[in-house]
């Protein structure tokens, strides 16, 4: 694995606090997230060796790992502006993926720190969703992706939540998680709007293809690792802040909660729906 001193970063634009926040907990929540996901999620991504990939917003690299084992020999940069992030990520894929090539750079995804038309191509995953303005960003990232070169994007929507027993409480949490992260200036709604965001933003040939989770008795490692590890402690992280700006009440919080954990019971099931588009940039 190839890594370089960080950069200086570039001064950050003003942009929103990100929901989720960068404790241990998270940084394990994004790791078993990417973990249980890595098959439906990065099927059908893979680079050429010796293509120059950027993926924004690699956080503490759970997708970086998955990246790079799917495309042996593709030089990856990969940006975060969390530089504690930065380095539990380069110490995670030296571990996970020591043949791996990526180099770590510090920087505000809105003025990235490379030329125009540097990457051949794009990767990134759970980051638009915390952006007041995705389509500022998705400028910045056609600016430094060569014509021809292509876009990935991977989103969540929360409006794709089914799950049994329904739950009137445990919808109203959920609902708690998506006001804040709005209050926040993200869209945890965001993966319908990825076509027109793309389009706007002025790629082509834009493809937008559902990835459908589902889990029940019949998927054990799908119930532990998305609907318990991924979803439900998402929506646990945001207790404390949904308490504080008067959401909710701890009584109605943790029926919430138990209601939705019964989803991930025996006899319970849970539907979630990931957005990942392709786009490419315009040649001129
Ligand atoms: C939900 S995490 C996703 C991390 C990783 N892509 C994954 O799927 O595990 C979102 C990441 O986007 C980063 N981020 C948010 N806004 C950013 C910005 N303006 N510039 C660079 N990184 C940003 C955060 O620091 C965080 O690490």
């Amino acid at each position: 694995m190839t890594t370089t001193t960080p950069t200086t970063p570039t001064t950050p634009t003003p942009h929103t606090a990100y929901v989720h926040g960068y404790s241990p907990q998270e940084a394990r929540r994004l790791g078993d997230q990417a973990d249980t996901l890595a098959a439906l999620l990065h099927a059908g991504t893979a680079y050429p060796p010796g293509s120059r990939v950027l993926e924004v917003g690699c956080g503490v690299g759970a997708q970086t790992v998955h990246l790079a084992r799917s495309s042996p020999g593709a030089r990856i940069v990969a940006v975060d502006r969390s530089e504690e992030s930065l380095t539990q990520a380069r110490a995670y894929v030296t571990e996970q993926a020591p043949a791996a090539d990526v180099t770590w750079h510090p920087a505000d995804l809105f003025q990235l720190p490379f030329t125009d038309a540097e990457f051949d191509h794009i990767f990134t995953c759970f980051v638009l969703e915390h952006l007041r303005d995705p389509g500022r960003a998705l400028a910045e990232l056609r600016r430094v992706l060569r014509p021809g070169g292509t876009l990935t994007v991977i989103e969540g929507d929360h409006g794709s939540v089914v799950f049994h027993p329904d739950s009137h409480h445990a919808h109203e949490v959920i609902g708690h998680q998506i006001h804040l992260q709005s209050a926040a200036g993200g869209n945890a709604l965001l993966g319908r709007e990825l076509e027109p965001l793309l389009t706007d933003a002025g790629f082509t040939d834009v493809a937008v293809r559902p990835r459908t989770v589902y889990a029940d008795r019949t998927r054990p490692a799908l119930v532990d690792g998305f609907t318990r590890k991924t979803f439900i402690a998402m929506i646990e992280s945001v207790r404390d802040d949904a308490m504080a700006a008067g959401l909710t009440t701890a009584a109605d919080w943790n029926r919430g909660i138990a209601d939705l954990r019964r989803a991930a019971d025996d006899g319970g099931t849970f539907h979630y729906t990931f957005f990942k588009a392709t786009a490419v940039s315009p040649q001129p």
